[in-house]
């Protein structure tokens, strides 16, 4: 068996499609949905990302302003900046860069956003709400996860969904979801002794440890449906994810690509979270 492919970037331009008609849309109404991404310092993964976000916002209509600020930059400064774009109306969502310099608590940053305005939900209001099932900013990675598996109607409520790794961004997020859409869920992590024990079980297994290729074929239930969260440069320039994709997609039904899987649906839940926030507070 072949796995068939859930393809993020193809699925992203739809939904992108979609979203610069409801921009326009608001714009008519006199509404310019506004992000705002401050970074700080000068990783230069952190500013690939960023302007991959940038230039995601220009080309659906949303207008995105980029704050650049210098790596010794303090936590006081970093609120400063916060707290000014808060009170800002023209500005839907805010989004800090992480990692941040190790000056700044980062947690500290996460709860000094309005959670009005935390388009990447990791404020512990908006995290609450996901977990009691309330309406709320969801976390971008995990929701274009499951919107990744929702666009093949794979069965998710009582499927087993096994996430192997446990970050606040990814990992934790991810199974909460799984669990509101009534999968059974087991988390997995860097000390899990026998992974293969439980990542061999999944009807629906997600990647997200880190890990440049952690998930081999054996470790794969032969049907199920592979997510690949990771992203690592190889020494040629290319990128490849936390699954070996081509031992895995001989076993999976469905898997998704790294580059073109996941990442891509990142950015597009980003815009939608920014979109909405609009439209709750200012349509
Ligand atoms: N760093 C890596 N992923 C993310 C993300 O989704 N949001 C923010 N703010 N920083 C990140």
């Amino acid at each position: 068996m072949t796995a068939q492919i859930i393809n993020g970037k193809e699925l992203s331009q739809k939904k992108r499609e979609e979203m610069k008609i409801e921009v326009e849309t608001l714009r008519k109404q006199g509404i310019t949905p506004g992000l705002a991404v401050i970074i700080v310092g000068t990783d230069p993964a952190s500013q690939t990302y960023v302007r991959g976000k940038q230039r995601a916002c220009e080309e659906i209509g949303i207008q995105s302003l980029l704050i650049e600020m210098k790596e010794s930059t303090t936590e006081a400064q970093l609120i400063a900046k916060i707290d000014e774009l808060n009170k800002e109306d023209s500005i839907d969502g805010i989004l800090v860069q992480l990692p941040l310099p190790s000056q700044i608590n980062e947690q500290a940053i996460i709860e000094k956003i309005s959670p009005n305005k935390d388009v990447d939900g990791f404020h512990p209001i908006n995290i609450g709400r996901m977990m009691t099932g309330q309406d709320c900013f969801l976390p971008c990675t995990p929701h274009g996860i499951i919107e990744m598996v929702k666009s093949k109607q794979i069965d998710i409520e009582g499927k087993h969904v096994v996430v192997v790794g446990r970050s606040n961004i990814v990992g934790k997020p991810v199974g909460q979801l799984f669990l509101n859409e009534h999968a059974t869920v087991t988390y997995c992590h860097s000390r899990t002794n026998d992974l293969k024990a439980y990542t061999s079980q999944a009807d629906i297994l997600i990647a997200a440890a880190g890990k440049q290729h952690l998930i081999q074929g054996e470790y794969v239930k032969r049907g199920a449906t592979v997510i690949d969260v990771g992203i690592h440069r190889l020494e040629n320039g290319k990128l490849t994810g936390d699954v070996n994709f081509d031992e895995v997609k001989e076993k999976a039904a469905y898997i998704t690509p790294v580059p073109g899987g996941v990442g891509p649906m990142t950015i597009t839940m980003l815009l939608h979270n920014t979109i909405q926030s609009a439209k709750r507070f200012r349509a």
